[in-house]
Formats: C-alpha cells, sequence, structure tokens
C-alpha cells in the first residue's frame, strides 16, 4: 500500500497529466520502440499512427492515478485491458520496461516540474497499478490454459475452409494443427492472430471476432479486407489474410478471450445490431440464442454499404425462415444499387427502430464509430437503460 504522502503528490498530479498525458505518452512510445524495438511485434502500428493507443493508455494511467487509493474501483477496466493483455502475450517482465521509459516520458516533457518526489512518486504508483494488472493477467493465463482444449501463448492453426462472404469479408475456419481439442467461447469473445507477411519486420497481431456459436470442431474469423483509403493503407494483416492465406495455410493463434459476451441468464428480448463486418459477434450470439433452447424474442438488424457489402445474408435469412415467430431479421443498405431491396434505406434511426424493436429489449451492437455513436444516442433518446446496453469497439476502446 502507498503511503499518504505518495497519494497526495500522485493526486495532486493527475491534473498535469491531463495537460500533457498525450504529449507524454507519444514521446513515452517513441523512447520505449527505441530501447526496446523488439516489442514493436506486439504493438499495432497502425493504431500508433492513427494516435489511438496512445491515448487509450493516456486515459487508462489518469484513471488509475486519480484511484490510486481505491483501485478496486476501476478493477472492471483493468480486467477489460487485461483480456486484451492476455491475448497478445503480455508478460510480467514487460512491466518494467513500460514503467521506466513512462517515466522517463514523464521528466523529459516536465522538466524541472518533475521533481524527485514526483518522480519517486509516479514510480511507486506505477509498481502498484502494474502489479494489479500482472496479478488479473497471471489467472487469465492459468484459466485460458487449464480449461479442457486450451493453451498458453501461441498455437498452430491450419486454415481449413476459406470462404468469401461478400465484397470485402471472407471467412477462416481454423482448425489445430495438432488435431487436438480446442477451448470452447462465450458468444461475442475474440481470438487473436499473429502473422509476419514477407517483407515485414515485425510480426502483427490482430482481434478477429469469432464468428459462430461455440460447440465446433473449428473457429471462424470473418475478417474485412481494408483496403488503402484516404491517405491510410492498407490493413497489413487483412490484406495478407485474404491475398496470401489460403486453404492448408497456418496461423498462430492465442486463446479466445474478451468480455463482452451474450448474458444467456436472461430472458428478456433480445435486439442485435451491426455495421459492416460488426457482425461478426453479433452471428455469434445469434446463432447461439437459436440453438441454446431459449425463446427469447430476437431481432437481428445489419446495415451494410449496399448488397455486395452485405455478408451472409442467405445464412440470416435462411435462419429467419427456420426460426420464424422467434427471430425477425432487417437490413439496413446505406445507398442500394439498382434494384436492390432492403427494408430501410440510409441509417437506422430511432423513429425506425420503434417500429421494429422492442425497448424492453436487451441491447448488443458493434460496429463502425458513427454507427455506434448513432446507436447509442438513439438508444438513450428512448430510455433505454445503460444496464441494458452492451457494445464493443473495434480497436483500442474510445468513449462515444
Ligand atoms: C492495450 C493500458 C501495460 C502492451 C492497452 C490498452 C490500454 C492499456 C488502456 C487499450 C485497450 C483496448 O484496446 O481497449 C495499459 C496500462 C499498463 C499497460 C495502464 C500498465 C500498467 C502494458 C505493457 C505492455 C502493453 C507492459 C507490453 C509491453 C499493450 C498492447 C496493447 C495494449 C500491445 C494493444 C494495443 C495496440 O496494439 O494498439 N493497454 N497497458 N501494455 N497494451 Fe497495455
Amino acid at each position: 500500500m502507498l503511503d499518504a504522502k505518495t497519494i497526495e503528490t500522485i493526486k495532486s498530479t493527475v491534473p498535469v497529466l491531463e495537460v500533457h498525458g498525450q504529449t507524454i505518452t507519444k514521446q513515452f512510445y517513441q523512447m520505449m520502440f527505441k530501447n526496446h524495438p523488439e516489442l514493436l511485434n506486439i504493438f499495432n502500428h497502425a493504431n500508433q499512427r492513427q494516435g489511438k493507443q496512445p491515448a487509450a493508455l493516456a486515459n487508462a494511467v489518469y484513471a488509475a492515478a486519480a484511484h490510486i487509493d481505491r483501485l478496486e474501483e476501476i478493477l472492471p477496466v483493468v480486467k477489460d485491458i487485461a483480456q486484451k493483455h492476455r491475448a497478445l502475450g503480455i508478460m510480467p517482465e514487460h512491466y518494467p520496461i513500460v514503467g521506466e521509459n513512462l517515466l522517463a516520458a514523464i521528466k523529459t516533457v516536465l522538466g524541472d516540474a518533475a521533481t524527485d518526489e514526483i518522480i519517486d512518486a509516479w514510480a511507486k504508483a506505477y509498481g502498484v497499478i502494474a502489479d494489479v494488472f500482472i496479478g488479473v493477467e497471471a489467472e487469465m493465463y492459468k484459466d485460458a490454459e487449464q480449461q479442457k482444449g486450451g493453451w498458453r501463448g501461441w498455437r498452430k492453426f491450419v486454415v481449413d475452409r476459406k470462404v468469401k462472404e461478400s465484397d470485402v469479408i471472407t471467412s477462416f475456419y481454423l482448425k489445430p494443427e495438432d488435431g487436438g481439442d480446442i477451448a470452447s467461447y462465450k458468444p461475442g469473445q475474440y481470438i487473436t492472430v499473429r502473422v509476419k507477411p514477407e517483407g515485414q519486420e515485425f510480426t502483427h497481431l490482430r482481434h478477429y471476432s469469432l464468428s459462430t456459436s461455440p460447440g465446433h470442431d473449428y473457429y471462424r474469423i470473418s475478417v474485412k479486407r481494408e483496403d488503402a483509403v484516404n491517405g491510410n493503407p492498407a490493413g497489413v494483416v487483412s490484406t495478407y489474410l485474404h491475398e496470401k492465406i489460403n486453404e492448408g495455410g497456418i496461423l498462430d493463434i492465442s486463446a479466445p478471450a474478451g468480455n463482452f459476451v451474450l448474458d444467456q441468464t436472461k430472458e428478456i428480448p433480445v435486439v442485435l445490431l451491426s455495421g459492416g463486418v460488426g457482425l461478426t459477434p453479433m452471428v455469434s450470439m445469434l446463432e447461439t440464442l437459436l440453438e441454446d433452447g431459449s425463446n427469447r424474442d430476437i431481432v437481428y438488424i445489419h446495415a451494410a454499404r449496399c448488397g455486395s457489402y452485405h455478408a451472409m445474408k442467405e445464412h440470416i435469412d435462411k435462419l429467419t425462415r427456420e426460426h420464424q415467430g422467434q427471430l425477425r431479421s432487417y437490413h439496413v443498405y446505406e445507398s442500394p444499387a439498382e434494384g436492390e431491396s432492403c427494408d430501410k434505406t440510409g441509417y437506422i434511426d430511432l423513429p425506425w427502430l420503434k417500429t421494429v424493436a422492442d425497448p424492453s429489449a436487451d441491447f448488443y451492437f458493434c460496429g463502425p464509430l458513427p454507427f455506434m455513436r448513432a446507436i447509442n444516442r438513439a438508444l438513450k433518446e428512448w430510455g433505454v437503460p445503460e444496464e441494458r446496453i452492451h457494445f464493443e469497439f473495434f480497436g483500442p476502446a474510445d468513449s462515444l
């Protein structure tokens, strides 16, 4: 436990961090990658470029510092981050590297204002915060390894089938190369893929939501090809998977993770909403709901640019026919091609949502940020309480 003086120093420097937080974390990453270039094998380079990861880390450090004397209050947030850390293979020995470089960055940016007293206090506080993460992650590594079919770290999987789902989305069915069992998962969870495309200096890691119900002898991920747009380069991993990885190809995979999961203990209606490739966790949840024998009334709404971008349409249509009376599904096209039919043109909005969904339902949604913001705003305006609103971001968590 930290002494009262250290706690006071930490709390009084939080406002300073808030002003310089982004500068400090950017400086921190530059220093850390210069001193430890091997960490570029773990961090997402695209997130770095877009400044997303520095922002996420900065926010987490403020939150932790502001709660330094009651860290248990931020434990749920720690657990979300720790799930990602576990999936990426972050180890206890990585923590001192982050700590040393963070302190050096604080010194560099704050200059004389960073007195020895302040630096000592932050060193102690970082140690306490790091120990919380290391402890939570140790439990997660143990759970991942000890469950039936589970494993620690990376395991080789063979692409058993590769199926094109739309112009931009392709599914990969993955079976373990060793022929053993695979760990089960909860609908909504993701697996992490590690690849090293030819010509790339570092390995690249990406999380992909599992896109079927659990209980098969394979994992399925459905990946959107991220082409170069608006000055942003094409996605290294998605392009590699689409273009270079074929049936028989091998991928390194870490065990399922993630806290965005379907609550199967509930009996109230469920509304699932997805935008674009955000359909992956939703299809997993939908299949699970239909298979688990519950009688919950289900509405599934999918938004896509147009028909050629609409993945898994036939599958969803078939499920809707087979489960008439329990499942209703709708699709919304931003700009349908000529002759394409859809249930709504443009975007999902509250007046339309009110005609198809029930506000007493549990709502789950996933998709691009503008989609998520629009849905969240609509649900709030409709009066849906927070505890029935569940969502997940692609990439580093952001605020709606
Ligand atoms: C992701 C916080 C330590 C590597 C994240 C995220 C946060 C965070 C908030 C974003 C989670 C999200 O995607 O929603 C922290 C804090 C740490 C810490 C507060 C220390 C107490 C570490 C260490 C490493 C590490 C020691 C390894 C050297 C990563 C990586 C990601 C990540 C690779 C994924 C993001 C990306 O690749 O863009 N962390 N982290 N973190 N963290 Fe940490």
